[in-house]
């Protein structure tokens, strides 16, 4: 990693380049600061033998190899592996071509869920690749005591190492299977590697954009109707509408970072219920356009690296009111799956309404100036969120005051 290459600092949910190679392949991909390496690895590239157990750099499951040493995946955030050269234990040998690590853990009956073995064999590999004078059986326990195994006994695993280190005292074979390949995400991933795809070389990663969004069925998680009344005239507030560049940039916290085309936009948003924060990207694709009746119907879908994703069907229309003015209104059934779907829909209500209230407002200034806000410069979505959160407990309170008050009978006072 070179100073040049990333901002010293970066808040947790910014989403960053970062260019690494897994097994031989090089691969790029967006992905939020805050994300580790092993997510990247099971998540974005679909290597889930890289196994997950504490998450905090005790058990060693996640070890894999960053530039020939053994690294514990859970304790490296993804944009530091910039420039990179990662092995996993799907780079060590295939089911047919097995390393003999592998072979030697086989024949040991060195597992048992075998859970750990990944940790283990990446950091047996670790041990033997650096003892160019073999290992000593009697400090190899503790040489191999940073993996830990919670259901079979280690005399297999030290057995299968020792076996592996006698046996090519020329050093150890490298990893077998690191020529470069097509990495596949898996279904449902984040789509950051959507996102990668301009960018990464043909054939890293493989995730369609479909031609067409579907629209989502089902019973929404909430559906909002909201109704704003514009200055402008509806001519004008059109011309924004029909303008997807401008109209983007009027959406708090929204940023459209790439056009398909097909009316189909990549973008990105960022979003605040509360003290969660959330950094959205995904795809729209505008459905429909009337300029006649001023109407235009968007097809939207996104999702952030934690799982929360999010799916929208959202009917903007603005109508010319006697004065002159425009009533610009918004239908928008929402889907939300993930921890994000757990806030109240009185709450996401909330939050989605005073999106719009400042939506419109960008919008009308955008009509009567004819410049939207550049690009991170819109109205914030996090204080929209504080607020809504703020607005939604006291109205609890204010309830839970006039129950309390109704519940006290004269003796209570
Ligand atoms: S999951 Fe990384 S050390 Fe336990
Ligand atoms: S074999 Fe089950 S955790 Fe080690």
């Amino acid at each position: 990693m070179t100073p040049t290459q990333r901002p010293v600092k970066a808040a947790a949910d910014e989403l960053i380049d970062v260019s690494f190679t897994v097994n031989g392949t090089p691969v790029t991909i967006t992905v939020a600061a805050r994300v580790h390496l092993g997510d990247v690895l099971r998540t974005h590239l679909g290597l889930t033998g890289t196994h997950l157990g504490c998450e905090h750099g005790v058990c060693g499951m996640c070890t894999v190899l960053v530039d020939g040493d053994a690294a514990r995946a859970c304790l490296v955030f993804a944009v530091q592996a910039e420039g990179t050269d990662i092995v996993t234990v799907e780079g060590l040998g295939t089911q047919e071509a097995q390393h003999p690590l592998q072979q030697a853990f086989s024949h040991h009956h060195a597992l048992q869920c075998g859970f750990c073995t990944p940790g283990f064999l990446m950091s047996s590999y670790d041990l033997l690749s650096h003892s160019p004078d073999g290992v000593d059986p009697e400090t190899l326990p503790e040489e191999m005591s940073g993996v830990l195994c919670r259901c079979t006994g280690y005399r297999g695993i030290l057995a299968a190492v020792s076996d592996v280190a006698d046996a090519h005292p020329e050093g150890i074979p490298e990893p077998l299977n690191c020529a470069p390949r097509t990495l596949v995400g898996r279904a449902g991933a984040a789509p950051a590697a959507v996102a990668a795809l301009d960018e990464a070389p043909v054939g890293d990663i493989v995730e369609e954009i479909p031609a067409e969004l579907s629209r989502p069925t089902g019973t929404p998680t909430l559906t909002v109707e909201v109704t704003r009344q514009l200055r402008s005239p509806v001519e004008e507030v059109w011309a924004v509408m029909d303008d997807i560049d401008r109209l983007a940039r009027c959406l708090p916290g929204a940023e459209m970072t790439a056009d398909l085309g097909g009316d189909r936009y990549r973008g990105r948003a960022k979003v605040s219920l509360g003290p969660v924060r959330l950094a959205f990207e995904g795809l729209a694709q505008i459905t429909e356009r009337d300029a006649a009746d001023h109407r235009l119907v968007l097809l939207a879908q996104g999702a952030d690296t934690g799982g929360n994703r999010t799916a929208a069907e959202i009917t903007l229309r603005a109508a010319a009111t006697p004065d002159g003015s425009t009533e610009l209104q918004a239908d928008a059934a929402v889907f939300l799956s993930g921890r994000i779907a757990q806030f109240g829909r009185a709450l996401a209500g909330d939050v989605s309404q005073r999106l719009f209230e400042q939506f419109a407002d960008a919008v009308d200034t955008t009509a009567r100036t004819g410049t939207a806000p550049d690009v991170g410069t819109g109205p914030s979505a996090l204080a929209i969120g504080a607020r809504a959160l703020a607005d939604g407990l006291r109205r609890r309170l204010a309830t839970l005051r006039t129950v309390l008050h109704l519940g006290r009978g004269p003796r209570g006072r």
